[in-house]
């Protein structure tokens, strides 16, 4: 990458209650379209994620923009304009969908883009009133999602959002992701490979808590070998069958 990264993690480390989660992550962000950040599971994805949002104390340096963040706390950095859809989407099942959008908004952000999340996302705007239990996994994650779309954020990071859902449903959240991805720079956890496929132009894999490989994406994946002693197989699709069926 020549220009310099919108978001660059150097030599992160994480302990947590006396063990060493991450011994030395390395990672940048490009400041558009989506980086995937591959791995086993247990490799370190999503406590990366949560070193990087100050979620688990960490060391090393993460600089956004160029400016170290390191030492900010969590409310300093989702001000600096990090969105972050969690893992388990922490979707409120009580509360409506408009309730779910209303509660994401940040004070001091300016004018929440109501205008863009309706407009990538029209079915948050049929479904306003629907209870967020009772939509799809997919409807779920679109609200996810649109929340880190509503504040004028520099980053999104969302971890897993295709998790355990339908094949079908996998592609209307790539997509989703797509269009977030023209609007603001994104950092995917990801594991269904079709999609990083799909969307990524940039990948880094992480291995025990360490970053094991990072470049193109379509390098990577380009090279069976290769992913498959990066990646595994048997965890995820390594043949490529889902997002890819409309692209
Ligand atoms: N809060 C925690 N306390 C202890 N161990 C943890 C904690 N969070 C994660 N781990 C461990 O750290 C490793 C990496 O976990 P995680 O970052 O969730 O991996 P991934 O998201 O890549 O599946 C795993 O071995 C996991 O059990
Ligand atoms: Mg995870």
């Amino acid at each position: 990458m020549t220009e310099q990264p919108l978001l660059d993690v150097t030599d992160l480390r994480v302990l947590i209650g006396g063990r060493h989660i991450l011994h030395g992550v390395g990672l940048d962000v490009a400041g558009h379209g989506v980086t995937a950040l591959l791995g086993r599971n247990g490799a370190g994805k999503t406590t990366t994620v949560r070193g990087i949002l100050g979620l688990v104390p960490r060391s090393g340096s993460v600089r956004l923009d160029g400016e170290e963040t390191v030492a900010l706390p969590t409310h300093a950095l989702v001000r600096r304009g990090i969105g972050y859809a969690p893992e388990d989407r922490g979707v409120f099942a009580g509360l409506t969908v408009a309730e779910n959008l209303r509660l994401a908004e940040r004070r001091g952000a300016g004018e929440p883009a109501y205008a863009l999340v309706h407009e990538l996302f029209p079915e948050l705007k049929q479904r306003a009133r629907q209870l967020a239990g009772t939509l799809s996994g997919g409807q779920q994650q679109m609200v996810a999602i649109g929340r880190t779309l509503l504040n004028t954020n520099r980053l999104i990071i969302a971890d897993e959002p295709t998790k355990g859902l339908a094949p079908k449903v996998v592609t209307e959240v790539a997509q989703v992701l797509e269009r977030a991805a023209e609007a603001v720079p994104v950092l995917l956890v990801e594991q269904n490979l079709a999609v990083v496929r799909r969307l990524a132009a940039h990948c880094v894999v992480l291995a025990d808590g360490r970053t094991a490989h990072r470049g193109p994406a379509d390098e990577l994946l380009g090279d069976a070998e290769a992913a498959r002693r990066l990646l595994g197989v048997g965890h995820g699709p390594l043949t490529p069958h889902t997002a890819e069926a409309d692209s």
